[in-house]
């Protein structure tokens, strides 16, 4: 009994250990039932209001139409494209049935926003994790943060109910190695907060830019020759067009309820 329930706890912790971001897939189409059944896994993380909605996109024509926005090949070819919004509409419903005057009546709760962003994530987690237990792997999408007013126009989703992510699956048609992580001791603190080494954090940045490199990472997803580094400082570069775009996804999250 004992040595069972400890063959599937390694079962689990191989799946994490196994799992990487797929960004190619085989054209083979889960069928419903694991649908649900990842969607049900999701639904089994630790929540407190499910204030999360997954929209599987099935409509060729809204996915061309969302390749249109993103050109992101991946949106093209991925079997199945979810999309996981923040849904603090449903939530503002039920709590109209408990009370006349609550948290979500009136302006955006910082309190209810930030639990509702980790119970996606954990959501989110769980069902990539039962994804990868039937086989199918995946990859997240950010598009949705910056195109949220657009594709709640595109779909006629309502306001309160914000895209976040789309989570792209299928089974796996590329086998890439492990990608770096900091250093557990940057991550697990005993008792006290402790200040990164400023020479170790660059040291990874060197690490994870020839890690990446190795992999063929950048010319294979993105086509470009630069090292990760350049990637991501150009990335992460803070202009004009950057604080404009900034400043409209957040005043979009603010009307949607979400304190950001
Ligand atoms: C919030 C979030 C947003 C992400 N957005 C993208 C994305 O837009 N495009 C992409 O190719 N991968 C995206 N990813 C996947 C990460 O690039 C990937 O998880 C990371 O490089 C580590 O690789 P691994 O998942 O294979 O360990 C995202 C992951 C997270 C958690």
């Amino acid at each position: 009994m004992r040595d069972t329930g400890l063959k599937r706890k390694r079962g689990v912790l191989a799946l994490i250990f196994r799992r990487r971001s797929i960004r190619v897939f085989g054209d083979v189409k889960p069928n419903r039932r694991v649908l649900e059944l990842v969607v049900e896994a999701g639904q089994r993380a630790p929540c407190v209001y499910q204030s999360y909605t997954v929209i599987n996109i099935t409509s060729p024509q809204l996915r061309e139409r969302i390749y249109e926005l993103t050109e992101d090949n991946i949106v093209r070819n991925a079997p199945i494209l979810f999309l996981l919004c923040i849904d603090l509409r449903r939530t503002k419903l039920l709590f109209d049935l408990l009370s006349p005057r609550h948290v979500l009546s009136k302006s955006p709760s910082p309190i209810e926003s930030l639990e509702a962003i980790f119970e996606a994530g954990l959501f989110a987690e769980n069902l990539i994790l039962a994804s990868e237990a039937l086989g199918y792997s995946s990859v997240i999408l950010d598009w949705p943060i910056r195109l949220g007013k657009t594709l709640q126009a595109l779909m006629e989703i309502p306001a309160g109910v914000i895209p976040l992510f789309f989570i792209c699956m299928g089974p796996p048609g590329e086998s890439p190695p492990p990608r770096p992580r900091l250093p557990l001791d940057m991550v697990l603190m005993d008792n006290k907060y402790v200040e990164p080494d400023m020479r170790r954090l660059a040291k990874y940045l060197d690490e994870l830019s020839e890690k990446l490199a190795a992999e063929g990472y950048l010319l294979k997803y993105v086509g470009v020759r630069s090292t990760y580094k350049e990637y991501i400082a150009d990335k992460i570069s803070y202009d004009k067009e950057v604080e404009k775009l900034e400043s409209e996804v957040s005043e979009y999250l603010r009307r949607n309820g979400l304190a950001i």
